[in-house]
This record gives structure tokens, sequence and C-alpha cells, in this order.
């Protein structure tokens, strides 16, 4: 299979792309799901009952993902970028495809590195060891992190503008991902049924592998400079 032979590329991306940057998946062996509960953490009704918790446990994964690298897998889809139409519609919140230098990158669960006030919405860049939780730099009002949580919509417009990547793209890459969230999973089914070739790098089987015309078995920096570099 050769990836120069398609012209238009949208790449879905799960938390697996960064686990060779070290931060954790949310499901498998190590997941974070395996030691934390997603509805103390990471639903609305969870931070409405206790922000400072929720604001902590955020805190020190910001501090992880600060201090985190893209690896080779970010770089290699960042390198791919330069030659042809590709967008990437990522669950991540680090950020690591546009520290790669990704340009077309949609963030489908918002990001980990902002915080968002809760009055006016202005985003506030975080730093490491932040004090938190944080205050609103223009109104000093309380802010949330600005991800998408458990029961929340994703952002309409993001999310519209990937459902146009993967309705018109000739090939869909489904990289680290576990395909079990919703909506994010369903678009390489909709790549599919367009007639886009179908292609996932996950060392194990996900539900995307039964509709993937290819399941590369292999993590994602060496998956893809196999399949970009030979
Ligand atoms: N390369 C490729 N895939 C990998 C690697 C690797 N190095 N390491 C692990 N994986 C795969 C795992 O096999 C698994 O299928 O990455 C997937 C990670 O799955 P999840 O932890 O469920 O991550 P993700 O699919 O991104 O989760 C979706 O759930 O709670 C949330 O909001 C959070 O965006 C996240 C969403």
């Amino acid at each position: 299979m050769n990836v120069y032979s398609f012209k238009d590329i949208a790449v879905l991306t799960g938390a697996g792309i960064s686990t060779e940057s070290s931060i954790a998946s949310f499901r498998g062996q190590n997941g974070l799901w395996k030691n934390y509960r997603p509805e103390e953490l990471a639903t609305p009704q969870a931070f409405a009952k206790n922000p400072e918790l929720v604001w902590e446990w955020y805190a020190l994964r910001i501090n992880t993902v600060l201090k985190a690298k893209p690896n080779k897998a970010h770089y290699l889809l960042a390198d791919l970028e330069k030659t042809r139409k590709l967008t990437i519609a990522s669950q991540n919140v680090d950020q690591l495809h546009q520290r790669a230098g990704s340009k077309n990158v949609l963030e489908l669960h918002g990001n980990i590195s902002h915080s968002r006030c809760l009055q006016c919405a202005n985003l506030d860049k975080l730093k490491i060891d932040f004090k938190h939780p944080p205050k609103c730099s223009k109104c000093n009002e309380n802010t949330r992190p600005n991800v998408v949580w458990f029961g929340e919509s994703l952002p309409q417009n993001t999310f519209q503008k990937a459902i146009q990547a993967f309705q018109n793209c000739d090939l869909a890459m489904v990289i680290g991902t576990s395909g079990v969230v919703e909506p994010a999973a369903s678009l390489a089914n909709l790549a599919k049924s367009k007639g886009a070739f179908v292609l996932e790098i996950n060392p194990e089987l996900t539900p995307i592998s039964q509709i993937a015309n290819l399941s590369i078995r292999d993590i994602a920096s060496t998956g893809l400079d196999n399949l970009i570099n030979n």
C-alpha cells in the first residue's frame, strides 16, 4: 500500500499516538480510567460538585503534557502534510500534533493547555505548576479546563470540519484510538461509506478493525514509518 497514491488524507488520532511521548492513554492496561473514575473527574457534574478536585487532577495532567515532547509519529504526520492535503482530527488534548508542526489540526475534545472562563469564555494559556483553580485573567471569574467532558457536545464548528474532511478524503487513517468514544469513532465509518480506504494503526484489535481495509498491528511510530518510508 502506497500512501503517496492518495491525494486527500483525513487522520483520526487518539491517546495511543501520544503514549510514546509518555502520556498515559485512557483505556487498557496502564490507562487513566483504570486508576481514576471518569464520573468523578471528567463530567460537568463532577466539576460542579468539586471543582478543586477536578482542577487538581487536570493540573497533574497539564504538567505531564507540557513537559512531554512530540514523538516520531507526530513528526511523520506533520511532514506528510507538507506533501498533500491532510487533516488531523484529534481526540487528544495535548497539542503535540501542533508542536510537531502540523497546521491542519481539529481539536475534537478541546485542549488541556488552556483554562476557559465560566463567565466570559476567555481562554488563558496555562503554565507548568500553575496555581489552581485558576481565575480568568480578564474578569477574575472562575474557569474550567478547556476540554470536552463526557456528556458534553463537541465544538460544533470543529466537528463539522472533521465530517467534511472524512467525507471527502480518499484515505482515512485511524491511529491509536480504541474507537469506542462517539461521535469521533464514527468518522471512520463515514469515510468508509463514502468510498475511502480506511487504514488503522493500532497494536490491538478495535471496533474500527472490522471496517478497516487494512489494520497495521504496530505502534504509531514504527507503523507510520514503515508505511511512509518503505
Ligand atoms: N501506537 C498506537 N496505538 C497505541 C499505542 C501506540 N504506541 N499505545 C496504545 N495504543 C492504542 C491502544 O491499543 C488503544 O486502542 O491506543 C488506544 C488508546 O485508547 P484510549 O485510551 O481509549 O484512547 P482514545 O481512543 O483516544 O480515547 C477516546 O476517551 O476518555 C476519553 O476523552 C478521552 O479523548 C479520549 C477518548
